[in-house]
């Protein structure tokens, strides 16, 4: 969505300090609006995260004919249409840079009475979307690809679903939720399993919302036919946004950070395990329920680190936090190994190759494997060189990259940083104020 291309220059800044906040969790973000839009009733979203990605969702769902209004900045009002309020839209409807919003409402529009077709731009046009289109058409659901399953897809109205038995071959929150929400339009139970459990947030806001469902990790079921009842939703902040910071404050020395308010939901704070065995000094202060979230204040000091092997158990509950971890990596004692993250790959970017271009260049010895990487540490006082890398236009990486450049001996330049605005708006501005030296140029 963010066309022009736009630089970053990355140096060594100073210790960061401060009480800082992250912007709104995406995932729940996403999901408040599309459940509030088939609601009955008005929900109010405080928190709500002003990313490309969720408005680009917010846009759409204007588009369906749902009303939306921004009394504030990280807030929304929508007026729910309840579960057939939808309307057709004549023109494609753009998801942007944002997988979980193509999914999600690939999911969505399975089951309505109009056709569709949701288009994105050109990261999301390259990634695999069969995984949804294949338990979609088993309920049912008529869903058109271009050639190798990815977008633009073209869904077909009006076709009556069923639930099915899902069995997802790949640990994908996108995919469950998907499922999930096509249940609520499908006669009879659909059930989800999974053998590694994902982020559970559709699962939470469905009951939120009051739709009976039962479910504990590596099991979601409903049953279609009930309706959806507006409720109000707090946002916390995004732990995946949160992850840099953790990394940055990690590997300077002098670093004393307090995040507060972070979403610490058990299936999305795998990089504290993995950061915490690397040596990591993070604690969980003033632990609260948030909007039916577990939150807390993430206290992060500097410390030496050094490798892991990451446990493949906890890959799932950090797969947005791989180009964070893989900075701490690199500045660490030793090895590191990640194995088991071949989801990496078709993430916004190939995240292994992209990650290993960048060390690279910085200095750092990176062996890529099909589903990982060996990242070989230069140690917990080596600094990395400075130069030229990519974010290949992906937001996780050109925020790792300019982590990674606070603890260089030379500036770093980061090439095409646009899309970190899907995620993380303001993040030049709020390193600047904690800290770092970055700045756009
Ligand atoms: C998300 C799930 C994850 C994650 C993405 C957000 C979600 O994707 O990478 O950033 O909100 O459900 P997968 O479900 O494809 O792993």
């Amino acid at each position: 969505m963010s066309g022009a291309a736009l630089h970053w220059l990355a140096e060594p800044g100073a210790p960061l300090r401060g009480d800082v906040r992250v912007p709104g969790d995406k995932s729940i973000s996403h999901r408040a609006l599309l459940l509030a839009a088939i609601a009955e009733g008005t929900t109010h979203v405080r928190g709500f995260l002003e990313g490309e990605d969720t408005r680009a969702t917010a846009a759409i769902l204007r588009q369906l004919g749902v009303r939306i209004e921004v009394p504030a900045a990280g807030e929304r009002v929508v007026h729910g249409v309840g579960l057939h309020g939808l309307r057709a839209s004549e023109r494609p409807l753009d998801c942007g840079n944002a997988g979980t919003g193509m999914r999600l409402l690939c999911g969505l529009l399975a089951g309505q009475a109009f056709a569709s077709e949701l288009i994105g731009d050109a990261s999301l046009s390259r990634r695999p979307m069969q995984r949804v289109i294949a338990p979609l058409e088993r309920m049912g659901a008529m869903i058109a690809a271009d050639a190798g399953g990815v977008p633009p897809l073209r869904i077909a109205g009006g076709r009556a679903l069923h639930g099915i038995d899902h069995e997802s071959p790949v640990a994908s929150a996108q995919v469950k939720s998907a499922v999930l929400l096509a249940g609520l339009y499908a006669q009879g139970r659909t059930r989800v399993c999974e053998a590694q459990p994902t982020r559970d947030y559709t699962e939470s806001m469905l009951a939120a919302f009051g739709w009976p469902i039962r479910h504990r990790p590596g099991l979601a079921e409903l049953d279609g036919g009930h309706r959806l009842h507006a409720t109000d939703i707090v946002v916390p902040g995004d732990f995946s946004s949160a992850a840099f910071w953790l990394v940055a404050a990690s590997i300077v020395p002098g670093s004393d950070l307090r995040i507060a308010e972070v979403g610490i939901n058990p299936r999305r704070i795998g990089l504290l395990t993995a950061l915490r065995a690397m040596g990591a000094d993070i604690v969980e202060e003033n632990l609260r329920r948030c909007g039916g979230e577990e939150v807390a204040d993430l206290r992060v000091r500097h410390a030496p680190l050094h490798g892991i092997e990451v446990p493949a158990a906890i890959v799932p509950d950090m797969i947005d936090e791989f180009p964070a971890l893989f900075i701490a990596a690199a500045l660490a004692d030793g090895p590191t190994v990640v194995r088991g993250a071949g989801e990496l790959r078709v993430k916004e970017s190939d995240r292994i190759a992209g990650m290993a271009a960048g060390l690279r260049r910085l200095g750092v010895c990176v062996d890529e494997t099909d589903d990982g990487a060996i990242i070989h540490g230069l140690g917990a006082n080596a600094r990395l060189r400075g130069g030229d890398v990519d974010s290949l236009g992906d937001h996780r990486l050109a925020m790792a990259f300019a982590v990674a450049a606070q603890r260089a001996d030379a500036p770093v330049r980061i090439a095409d940083c646009a899309n970190v605005a899907t995620s993380f708006p303001g993040f030049v501005e709020r390193a600047a104020g904690i800290g770092m030296g970055l700045r756009v140029g």
